[in-house]
């Protein structure tokens, strides 16, 4: 359904409601699934529930109140009738022209069909969190893909977002790494796969740190140092840390994403440390130091059990901990902006943390502890289930997985098509290949695990991105072949067949589907209707004539299948996948 639809009767419902001192915000009206006529319905129960008046049963209220607006709506223009049955307000549209209606806009908007303009307060949504000196491997795709796809789609929804990056680049691993590119590696440099560079370097420094007590004893004092804030080690850290920032920075290229601001753990050590005093000062955490850590018992201070358990929120001998840097972050997000929500993509074994976290904040007086919001997901696994981890050394990289896709793809397209133009070919696969990287990643539930398999990635029969790009690359050759500019009006005089009324009615979904993917941070919502979509798109292409169909039903059709590509392109790049125009 249409927003403009929705909003000019939501309010009309609106003024009715104020005349008559009904609260707003209680009717919602949901698609009645074709029945040889579109339409909308909506249930007045829960309006005639909150009625003060209780002279009426719900029932008959909610009746009555059909029947009031069913005369109110009546001269709303697009609709053939409208009725008040059993407490609910049906609208139908004239089949014609809500098919005209919905191919036009579609056809209108374009690239912004299924989007809405931008309103309300911003969303902070934060992902990706990789640390520095390490590498980002195939650990760190759900994350990023599924951080990116909900910014799109909070985007595509009206909401400003802000896309954060929470960097982690201090620790022991950093000061591993810089002890031993000191002792062994003096002066090199890295070359132009400078994530593969600090990845072996970081493999290296952790195999010499498990295995030999000399080495390990001059991280120590070289950690020391750092405290201390030795200005030579300083300097270095500043040098490599951007190494690793410039490695990140070439593998969200490859991905297509950005960042509108990056958060650095180090930003936020010292004022967590500060803060940690005044939790103190204030009573709510205990001080165990020096023999134990300091805590903030909160299972105690709410009388709840086993339920928020035990914040340990600074080590025993006063150094940082994850939870020491959350609380000032958090902080930082709200001192900075203006946040309706602020969003935390972490995977699924963090959630007592980031629920204690909010928890603290809340404690801590914060108006808007209430906005955080954990964005958990789970794991996933290579085919035989192991799980990606990196610290057996057998880490792949994400750059090198993306390096396999295309090859992958590459052999597929050509397959396809051995006789597209080689650079053609080459762009045609890498968008195959991310598609079907990404696809995986946000068409599972969020907190369901992810079997990354390359088949399944690539099987151009199966629910994958390259069985949705090749629609999109169907519904290309249709109009590529009529071979003349593609008016925006549609006009739809002829009879329908099913699958011509099945394509519409999945191209009007789209619109509800990105809302809802949006209230929910779903991406796999619009990964399943992206593939649905292209499922009724084939069975229009192999069953309703277009280019050979007679009379008006030529054109009408090939507007058709133009909002049908949109769609899809539109769904997929909330997804973050492009669409090839060829393969
Ligand atoms: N950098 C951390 C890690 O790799 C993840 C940080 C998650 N974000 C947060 N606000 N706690 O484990």
């Amino acid at each position: 359904m249409f927003y403009d639809v929705k909003d000019q009767l939501t309010q009309l419902i609106d003024r009715f409601c104020n005349s008559r001192g009904l609260p707003v915000g209680k009717v919602e009206f949901r698609s009645i699934p074709f029945s040889g006529e579109w339409g909308i319905a909506a249930p007045l129960f829960p309006l005639a529930a909150a009625d003060p008046d209780k002279t009426l049963p719900v029932p008959k209220k909610a009746q009555a109140l059909a029947e009031v607006l069913k005369d109110q709506v009546a001269d709303l223009p697009g609709f053939s009738r409208v009725e008040a049955v059993r407490g609910y307000l049906n609208l139908y549209f004239e089949p014609r022209q809500y098919a005209e209606r919905v191919v036009s806009a579609v056809l209108k908007a374009g690239e912004a069909f299924g989007t809405r303009e931008k309103q309300g307060k911003q969303v902070m949504v934060e992902y990706s969190n990789p640390n520095t000196h390490k590498p980002l491997h195939v650990g760190h795709l759900r994350n990023v893909i599924l951080g990116g796809s909900v910014c799109n789609i909070l985007e595509a929804s009206g909401k400003k977002v802000i896309r954060a990056n929470y960097i982690g680049d201090i620790g022991l691993h950093v000061i591993k790494w810089m002890c031993n590119y000191e002792t062994f590696h003096q002066g090199e440099q890295p070359g132009k796969d400078i994530m593969r560079w600090m990845a072996d370097l970081y493999a290296e420094s952790d195999r010499r740190f498990a295995d030999d007590p000399d080495f390990q004893a001059q991280v120590r004092a070289y950690f020391g140092r750092w405290d201390a804030g030795d200005a030579q080690i300083h300097a270095l850290w500043e040098k490599t840390r951007g190494w690793s920032m410039q490695g990140f920075q070439q593998v969200y290229e490859l991905l297509g994403e950005h960042f509108d601001r990056i958060y650095f753990e180090s930003d936020v050590e010292e004022s967590g440390k500060v803060l940690v005093e005044g939790l103190i000062q204030s009573g709510l955490a205990e001080d165990g130091r020096p023999e134990n850590p300091v805590i903030i018992d909160l299972d105690k201070k709410l009388g709840t059990k086993e339920e928020y358990r035990v914040a340990v929120i600074l080590r025993s001998d006063g150094t940082s901990l994850y939870a020491t840097k959350e609380i000032p972050l958090a902080i930082m997000k709200f001192e900075e902006y203006d946040l309706d929500q602020s969003i935390y993509v972490i995977d699924v074994r963090q959630s007592l943390h980031m629920k204690q976290m909010s928890k603290v904040l809340e404690l801590m007086g914060y108006p808007w502890a209430g906005k955080i919001r954990h964005l958990a997901y789970e794991i996933v696994n290579l085919p035989g289930n192991v799980t990606m981890s990196s610290r057996d050394g057998t880490v792949v990289l994400l750059d090198d997985l993306i390096r396999e896709a295309t090859q992958r793809a590459l052999e597929v397209v050509r397959e396809k098509n051995p006789s597209l133009d080689p650079e053609v070919m080459q762009d045609v696969a890498e968008k195959v290949a991310l598609g079907a990287i990404k696809y995986p990643m946000v068409a599972r539930e969020n907190t369901k695990i992810v079997t990354f398999d390359w088949d399944s990635a690539l099987d151009f029969n199966g629910q994958s991105a390259p069985y949705i790009q090749y629609a999109v690359v169907r519904a290309n050759s249709i109009l590529r072949r009529f071979n003349q500019p593609v008016p925006s009006e549609a006009a739809f005089g002829h009879e329908m067949l099913p699958v011509e009324v099945n394509l519409i009615e999945k191209i009007s979904q789209l619109p509800d589907v990105i809302l809802k993917a949006a209230a929910e941070f779903k991406p796999s919502l619009i990964a399943t209707y992206a593939f649905e979509l292209a499922q009724v798109f084939n069975d229009f292409y192999t069953q309703c004539p277009v280019l050979s169909a007679e009379g008006s039903a030529r054109l009408s059709r090939v507007l058709l299948v133009k909002a049908a590509k949109i769609a899809l392109e539109n769904g997929l790049s909330t997804l973050g996948i492009q669409s090839p125009q060829v393969m």
